[in-house]
């Protein structure tokens, strides 16, 4: 059972592979099992390296003459933790085989799932409570007094239209998800992104009372692209400027053509969209374009904000094979830098 062949064929899979006698004592590991559980490992006894009591319990049944039983263990390495799911199976001539296979990808998508979720059910909960409360009330005396009604019926407008942005962004995020390996390929001037976002954002700038500095040449490269997308990105990242920023009094939205940027191939259009404004704690900028994060949640709820903006932005660069870069200096500012390839697309 033990010979070349046996060792030869659990060396060359790629998993931890251990085979184990009836006593328990480890009869062949193969090379990922010694890297995880040393070199000592051959001739160990495998309960002595499993002790982890689901394992050990999956084990003390297989080994008690059960065929087969599974189980999971977490193990850890300096800061990175895998989780594994272990499979121990009866070969016969009193060997048990046992399988390990690195979950952690599997875990970690389940547990941002169940994030998801939970989130979009929290982010939905709260203007539901409001208008249902607002309903109770306009049923009962108030609905007969002109004044309170009015007042309800705005705070329950603003509520729908919290839940109207919130439902209409999830969507936008699916669409780019689903579409985040079709590069598009239309040429889009950039030009006409950025002037067609500001004007729709007139009316905020002109409230905030901020003055806006425009540097784009005119002969500026078009980029391979999704035109609406586009704009989806620089308007998030104006309006986050203008929301978040306004203390600074100014912004300023430019671009320009580089021939080259690490990490691309070709020539780059870097279109910066910078505020003078509080800036932003360096603990916060890896996980700005996580769905739902928020720096100061209340604050950012009150301005309507979901923290799905930047979640957005992320995918739609991502599609167009570019890239979001942040630079933000406390009580100085931040810059959102979008980096796209000019070149014509070839994947
Ligand atoms: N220019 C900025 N200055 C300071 N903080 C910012 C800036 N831009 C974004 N942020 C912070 O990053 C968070 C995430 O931004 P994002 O655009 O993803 O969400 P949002 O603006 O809160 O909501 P949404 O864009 O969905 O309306 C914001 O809530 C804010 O705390
Ligand atoms: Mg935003």
């Amino acid at each position: 059972m033990y010979d070349a062949a046996t060792t030869a064929l659990i060396a060359a899979l790629p998993h931890p592979v251990l085979l184990v006698d009836m006593a328990g004592g480890v009869v062949k590991a193969n090379p990922p099992a010694t890297e995880l559980f040393g070199a000592r490992i051959a001739g160990a006894q495998i309960r002595a390296h499993l002790r982890q009591p689901e394992v050990a319990g999956m084990l003390d049944r297989v080994l008690g003459g059960v065929p087969e039983g599974s189980a999971s263990f977490v193990s850890s390495s300096g800061s990175r933790e895998t989780v594994w799911h272990v499979i121990a199976r009866h070969v016969g001539d009193g060997t048990v085989v046992l399988s390990l296979g690195d979950v952690s990808d599997i875990e970690a998508a389940e547990a941002q799932r169940r994030d998801f979720v939970a989130n979009v059910s929290h982010e939905l909960r709260s203007p539901l409570t409001v208008l249902s409360g607002f309903i109770e009330t306009l049923q009962g005396p108030a609905g007969d007094d002109p004044g309170a009604r009015a007042e309800f019926l705005g705070i329950m407008a603003d509520q729908a239209e919290r839940m109207t942005g919130l439902v209409s962004d999830l969507l936008s995020l699916s669409r780019v998800e689903s579409a985040e390996k079709i590069r598009p390929r239309t040429p889009v001037s950039i030009d006409m992104v950025l002037k067609a976002t500001l004007a729709a954002l007139r009316p905020q700038i002109e409230a905030a009372q901020l003055s806006i500095s425009y540097q784009v040449p005119d002969d500026i490269a078009d980029v391979p692209g999704d035109y609406d997308q586009l704009v989806q990105v620089f308007h998030n990242l104006i309006e986050n400027a203008l929301k978040y920023g306004f203390s600074g009094g100014r912004i300023e939205v430019a671009a320009q053509q580089m021939p080259a940027m690490p990490g691309f191939e070709g020539a780059v259009l870097r279109v910066s969209v910078r505020d003078f404004g509080e800036g932003i704690d360096p603990v916060h900028i890896p996980r700005l374009t996580e769905r739902f994060y928020r720096v100061d949640k209340a604050r950012s709820r009150d301005s309507g904000g979901t923290g799905l903006g930047l979640a957005i932005v992320k995918h739609i660069l991502s599609r167009h094979r570019g890239r979001l870069v942040i630079r933000s200096a406390q009580g100085e500012g931040t810059i959102f830098d979008a980096v796209l390839p000019c070149g014509p697309p070839q994947n």
